[in-house]
């Protein structure tokens, strides 16, 4: 079932030198418990998307068209009142920093009992019955004593578990995952990724996870959606992508995966370096660091599907992975 369906959606900011696209054009469905990984250079829009979904852009961007639905229900140009509803409730989000989502100055408990209050009033004792198993889920020892504890009492990984703990409250059906565990080590990392995803699983979660690491991305979600210079260039599920890459882009960003590396050689790297945003030729955006570019590249080529997988490239690989 077809959890959120994301159709041609376009977030342009305004600025001086004119409208900067910073998403333009995304379609993608995401269905009932899904894990969908998000991925690309810095810059390629991918929290833009994120936030787009959630409708939280403010100006100077603004959705300028395109159409989100949640279970059939338009998101784009509904009130803010009624957004709110969503947020938190169907939808939530998980930031790279903690301190996005947690207020230093109120307890956890405090904190939590407002998360659940904005969206239903019950009981103290079921709010407060509710946090403490959430908190437990997210693998935070002794939970009840930690609801009168304030976020900097909790180191840097167990923020970021309350933090995650907090986007469960309501038992949302998706959950945005921004770059939730960059910021950590890489051990505490790796736990938290094998526990979202068993949350996902457990739970029936939809997730989307955003992140710049296509090793992490593939480590949790079972299908990927590149993006490049504001467009998905690239989707399929995620041991397709990783064997068989279609588009140059990716093929480039799975050799410059550390496991590829080979002792004693430098990683290899995409040449060039990501481009702005103001200043794409025209056509493919990534034809100018393409080592398979070719004159019919200035035409700007369509996201071209063919069974589970799409690719935006006049001449894609075929599959055999170079
Ligand atoms: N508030 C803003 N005002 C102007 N431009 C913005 C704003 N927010 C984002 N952008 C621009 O939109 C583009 C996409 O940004 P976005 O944050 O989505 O990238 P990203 O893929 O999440 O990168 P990263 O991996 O660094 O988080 C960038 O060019 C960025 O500069
Ligand atoms: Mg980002």
């Amino acid at each position: 079932m077809t959890l959120l369906q994301v159709r041609d959606l376009q977030t342009h900011f305004a600025t001086r030198s004119g409208a900067l696209k910073a998403v333009d054009g995304v379609s993608f469905d995401i269905a009932a418990g899904e894990i969908v990984g998000l991925v690309g250079e810095s810059g390629s829009g991918k929290s833009v998307t994120g936030f787009s979904i959630l409708g939280l852009i403010d100006p100077p961007g603004r959705i300028i068209g395109g159409s989100v639905k949640l279970e059939g229900r338009e998101l784009v140009g509904l009130p803010n009142a009624e957004l709110r509803g969503v947020r938190g409730r169907q939808i939530s989000m998980v930031f790279q920093d903690p301190s996005a989502t947690l207020n230093p100055v109120l307890t956890i408990g405090r904190q939590m009992q407002l998360a659940l209050e904005a969206h239903e009033k019950t009981s103290e004792a079921a709010m407060r019955a509710r946090a403490v198993e959430v908190l437990e889920r997210v693998g935070i020892p002794d939970a009840a004593r930690r609801l009168d504890a304030h976020p900097h009492q909790f180191s840097g990984g167990m923020r970021q578990r309350v933090a995650i703990a907090i986007a469960l409250l309501n038992s949302p059906a998706l959950i945005i995952c921004d770059e939730p565990t960059t910021a950590l080590d890489v051990s505490i990392q790796a736990q938290i990724l094998t526990e979202m995803k068993a949350l996902a699983r457990d739970l029936g979660t939809a997730m989307i996870w955003i992140s710049h690491d296509l090793a992490t991305v593939s480590s949790v979600a079972s299908r990927l959606l590149v993006m490049y210079a504001g467009r998905i260039i690239e989707e399929g599920p995620v041991r397709d992508v990783l064997r068989a890459p279609r588009h140059p882009y990716t093929a480039g960003l799975i050799a410059s995966l550390p496991a590829h590396a080979v002792p004693g050689r430098d990683l290899v790297q995409i040449p060039g370096s990501t481009p702005s945003l103001f200043d794409l030729p025209p056509g493919c955006a990534f034809q100018p660091r393409c080592t398979y570019a070719q004159a019919g590249c200035g035409v700007m080529p369509n996201l071209l599907r063919e069974e589970n997988r799409a690719v935006r490239c006049h001449f894609p690989l075929n599959g055999s992975g170079s």
